[in-house]
């Protein structure tokens, strides 16, 4: 059981009103709004030249590359989950649903976005997606942190930075012949850093008036992480293939640990109780922790196949 109720949260959740009000003034002022339309061939002439470049380049885009691409398709996709997770947490008659409006509104274009390309470009099973979406919609999200506000905000803190760096990593993998979906997710993951920097510089003000409760909530969330997408089916599978890949991996998550201490200040914090204190000793042994794993992981890695209905089943060998 938390220390400190949800309703104690709430009431320190209510006092950043002010500089909540500046960190979405100032995320809006340097905003570059963006739709799928701008990105993408769109014509009213009938004119398909441009699209039908766009689908000869992107025969170049290699499977692993395709997976990646899927998986992020999906988590983006998972948006009603996280919209509805966000006003379980912080409440639908306050301040803060201006950002979870917002904030929404700006995800909704990301998952839109990545589907337009994948349909235009003609890169997968579109029917065997759709299905896989519909699933994870139906199954829902409900990870641990559901409706407690410090959770939620080290999670999406951790999660924004995730996102970011898998949309990277993808356009990585798509490589430099279809430069189309690498300057998209480049675009994406440009927003992801900059969803990343609200969630932390708030958290950051928790800090600095309820640490040992924070402290506490960053030590249960951080350890290991709920990953968005998590209920989608063979979701271990796209991970892995991710992983083997060069794309995002348990390596990126203990890096955003380790900086997320960084920011936060997590092992300068004084003057706390027995539960923070606890709890930022907790933290501080996350990174190493993680590296165990990573190491254990790549001692045990084996040849191995995969095969992904998206892609047609065809089978990637690592
Ligand atoms: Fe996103
Ligand atoms: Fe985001």
């Amino acid at each position: 059981m938390p220390t400190v109720s949800v309703a104690s949260q709430i009431e320190v959740l209510s006092e950043l009103e002010p500089i909540v009000e500046s960190l979405i003034a100032s995320h809006e002022e340097k905003r570059v709004l963006w739709f799928s339309s701008d990105l993408l061939p769109y014509s009213n002439s009938g004119d398909t030249t441009e699209l039908q470049a766009l689908r000869e380049r992107a025969k170049s885009i290699p499977d692993n590359a395709r997976v990646s691409l899927a998986l992020n398709l999906m988590t983006e996709e998972g948006l009603p989950h996280f919209h509805r997770l966000l006003a379980q947490a912080f409440g639908t008659d306050s301040f803060w649903t201006k950002w979870n409006f917002l904030w929404t509104a700006e995800e909704d274009r990301h998952g839109n976005i990545i589907r337009d390309y994948c349909r235009d470009a003609n890169i997968f099973d579109f029917k065997a997606l759709e299905q896989a979406q519909f699933e994870y919609l139906q199954k829902g999200f409900m990870p641990s942190w559901t409706g407690n506000p410090y959770k939620t905000f080290v999670y999406t803190s951790a999660q924004e930075r995730a996102t970011q760096i898998s949309h990277e990593a993808t356009a990585k993998l798509i490589g430099e012949n279809e430069p189309t979906i690498a300057k998209i997710l480049k675009r994406i993951a440009t927003e992801e850093a900059r969803h990343f920097v609200f969630y932390m510089t708030v958290f950051k003000e928790i800090l600095k008036r309820d640490a040992n409760a924070a402290l506490e909530a960053a030590s249960e969330v951080l350890p290991s992480i709920d990953m968005p997408g998590v209920s989608i089916k063979n979701f271990a599978e796209y991970a892995e293939v991710i992983t083997r890949s060069g794309g995002y991996s348990l390596n990126d998550y203990k890096i955003i640990v380790e900086q997320l201490i960084a920011q936060w200040k997590v092992d300068a914090l004084t003057g706390l109780n027995d539960i923070g204190s606890k709890a930022q000793e907790k933290i501080m042994a996350i990174p190493a922790r993680l590296e165990k794993i990573i190491q254990h992981f790549e001692r045990r890695l084996k040849a191995k196949s995969f095969r992904f209905d998206v892609i047609f089943n065809r089978t990637l060998s690592f």
